[in-house]
C-alpha cells in the first residue's frame, strides 16, 4: 500500500496532510509513504524530517504515482486528476458542494474520493473530526487577528497614566470555533458575551465565564438538529433576533462570526446599519465568509474599512496557524485510515456498509456515489 502526500496548490494553504509523526504511524500499519518535496514548509514540516519519519520524498509531479491512497488538506487541481490511480482512494476536505466538476473529474479517473468534513458526528468518529480540530484553531486564531488589528488593549489596565477599560468582544454563533473565541478572549481578559440559536449553547456559554445574549422563543426548542447543527430559522425569528443583535452590536468593541448552517449559504447576522452603529476602531472577524458570510460588508480575503470599523474576512485561519493545523489534521486523517487497513494483509480492506465510510464516499467505480450529489 502506498500513501502520497500531496503539496496543497490552493493559494494561501500552508497545512499540510500528513506529519512525521503520522508518517511514522502510517509506516507502522505497513504502508510505504512518498510525501511531496517542500510539502510541510509552510507548517515547519522539514523534507528532512519526513525523511527521518521514513518517508521518500519526491516531486510533486510524481507524487501520485502508484500511489494507492492521497492525502490532501484541501481538493486537488483539475489536472492533479489525470495522474491518479484507477481505484486510488483520494482523502480531503474536498468541498464538493463548491466542486462539482471535480467530482465527475474524480468519478472518470476512477477515483474513490472520501470527503473528511462528511465525518458524521459520532462517538467513534470523534478523533477523525476534521471540522472539530481546525474550527477550533480558527477560533483561537480569530481572536488574535481581531485583537491585532484593533487599536486598544483587551484587558482592563490600571496604570498611573489611567485606567485602559477592558474590550468588550462579542461571539456570534457557539459552536466549536465560537467556543475556542470565547475561552481565547477572555484568557486575554476581554468582556466577553455570545449568542446562539441552539439553546443548548447557553450552559457552555456560561460556564466559560461570558454571558449570553438570545431571543428564547418556542422554536428555539427545536433549533438543534439530532446531529447538533443549527436548522435555518423563520423570518419571524430572524428579525426578533436581529432587533437584540441590534442593541447588543453597538456596544461592541470587536464583534467574532461563526454561524453556519451545513450546506447552505451562512445566516446574515451583522447588517450594513449594525455595522455602522459601532464606534470607529471598532473590528469585525467574519469566519463565515467563504460560506457569503455573516456581515452583509465583509468581503472575501480581505480587510474592509467602513468609518473606520474593521470587517475582517480572512479565508482559511487555520492556515494561519498551520503547524498545528497541521499537526491534528495529519491525525484526523491517520485515524480515519487505520480502520481501513487490515491488519494482517497491509492493505485496504473497506467495509462499504460502514456508517463513517458511507456519509464521507463521494464517488466510486466511477460513479457518483453520494446522495446529495446523485
Ligand atoms: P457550525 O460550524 O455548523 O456552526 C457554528 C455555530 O453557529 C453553531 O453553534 C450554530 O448553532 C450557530 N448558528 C447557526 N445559525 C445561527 C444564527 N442564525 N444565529 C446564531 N448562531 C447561529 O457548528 P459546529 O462548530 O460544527 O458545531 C455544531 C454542534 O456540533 C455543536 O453543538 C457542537 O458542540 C457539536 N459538536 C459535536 C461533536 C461530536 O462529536 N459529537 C463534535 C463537534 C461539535
Amino acid at each position: 500500500m502506498k500513501i502520497a502526500i500531496a503539496k496543497e496548490n490552493l493559494e494561501a494553504e500552508n497545512r499540510v496532510a500528513a506529519s512525521p509523526e503520522t508518517v511514522k504511524k502510517l509506516i507502522g500499519l505497513g504502508a510505504e509513504v512518498v510525501v511531496a518535496s517542500g510539502a510541510g514548509a509552510a507548517a515547519a514540516m522539514t523534507d528532512a524530517a519526513y525523511g527521518a519519519a521514513g518517508a521518500k520524498i519526491v516531486a510533486q509531479g510524481e507524487v501520485y504515482n502508484d500511489a494507492d491512497v492521497i492525502f490532501r488538506v484541501r481538493h486537488p487541481a483539475a489536472e492533479e486528476v489525470s495522474k491518479m490511480k484507477k481505484g486510488a482512494l483520494l482523502i480531503g476536505i474536498l468541498s464538493p458542494y463548491q466542486e462539482k466538476d471535480l467530482l465527475k473529474a474524480y468519478a472518470a479517473q476512477g477515483v474513490t474520493a472520501m470527503a473528511m468534513e462528511f465525518v458524521p458526528r459520532i462517538t467513534r468518529a470523534q478523533s477523525m473530526d476534521v471540522l472539530s480540530s481546525q474550527a477550533n484553531l480558527a477560533g483561537y486564531r480569530a481572536v488574535l487577528e481581531a485583537a491585532n488589528a484593533f487599536g486598544h488593549a483587551l484587558p482592563l489596565m490600571m496604570t498611573a497614566a489611567g485606567t485602559v477599560p477592558a474590550a468588550k468582544v462579542f461571539i456570534m454563533g457557539v459552536g466549536v470555533a465560537g467556543l475556542q473565541a470565547i475561552a481565547t478572549a477572555r484568557r486575554l481578559g476581554a468582556q466577553v458575551s455570545a449568542t446562539d440559536v441552539r439553546p443548548a449553547a447557553k450552559e457552555q456559554v456560561q460556564s466559560l465565564g461570558a454571558s449570553f445574549v438570545m431571543v428564547e422563543t418556542e422554536e428555539t426548542k427545536a433549533a438543534e438538529t439530532s446531529g447538533g447543527y443549527a436548522k435555518e430559522m423563520s423570518d419571524e425569528y430572524k428579525q426578533k433576533q436581529a432587533a437584540l443583535i441590534a442593541d447588543t452590536i453597538r456596544k461592541q468593541d470587536i464583534v467574532i462570526t461563526t454561524a453556519l448552517i451545513p450546506g447552505k449559504k451562512a445566516p446574515v447576522l451583522v447588517t450594513d446599519e449594525m455595522v455602522k452603529s459601532m464606534k470607529a476602531g471598532s473590528v469585525i472577524l467574519d469566519m463565515a465568509v467563504e460560506q457569503g458570510g455573516n456581515c452583509t460588508l465583509s468581503k472575501s480575503g480581505e480587510v474592509v474599512d467602513v468609518n473606520g470599523i474593521k470587517i475582517i474576512g480572512y479565508t482559511n485561519l487555520p492556515g494561519r496557524i498551520a503547524a498545528d493545523a497541521s499537526a491534528l489534521y495529519a491525525r484526523n486523517l491517520l485515524n480515519f485510515l487505520t480502520p481501513l487497513v487490515d491488519k494482517d494483509s497491509k492493505s485496504l480492506k473497506i467495509d462499504w456498509e460502514d456508517e463513517i465510510v458511507k456519509a464521507t464516499t463521494l464517488t466510486r467505480g466511477g460513479a457518483v456515489v453520494h446522495p446529495n450529489f446523485v
